[in-house]
């Protein structure tokens, strides 16, 4: 069975969600909690792109948030987030647990599977699509 993109609708069409261009502006590190994680969308509708970003001992990462597994997002919410930060963070549809590290999931449906990561820019105290 082939996985929908992620997007908020099932999608009429097979074409993915796009990420912004480099230097779009994702949030400022205000924004960010010191250790823990945020969601973000960028779009509309089929096209909406979603991203998770986390942060923990000064460290800022930011994945995909379409899960492997499904093509879900892992959390369309800041507080639907699964998080033990520094650890792991997981789908909070059928629960794959991904190591906060790497982004491979250690432990669900898609065993061994790695969320995509997003290329980010810090600058300014902001954090930009890199
Ligand atoms: S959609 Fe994420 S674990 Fe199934």
């Amino acid at each position: 069975m082939s996985k929908p993109p992620c997007a908020s609708v099932p999608p009429a069409t097979p074409s993915p969600p796009v990420p912004p261009p480099p230097g779009t502006l994702i949030c400022t590190l205000a924004e960010l909690p010191g250790s823990g994680g945020r969601v973000f969308s960028f779009g509309e509708g089929q096209q909406t792109f979603r991203i998770i970003v986390l942060a923990h001992n000064g460290q800022i990462q930011a994945w995909h948030n379409c899960c492997p597994h499904f093509g879900a997002p892992l959390a369309e919410k800041d507080e639907w987030l699964i998080l033990k930060p520094g650890n792991s963070f997981s789908c909070n549809v059928h629960y794959a647990r991904f190591r906060w590290d790497d982004g491979v999931c250690e432990a669900g449906d898609c065993e061994g599977d790695q969320l995509a990561g997003i290329a980010i820019k810090i600058r300014d105290g902001q954090v930009f699509f890199g």
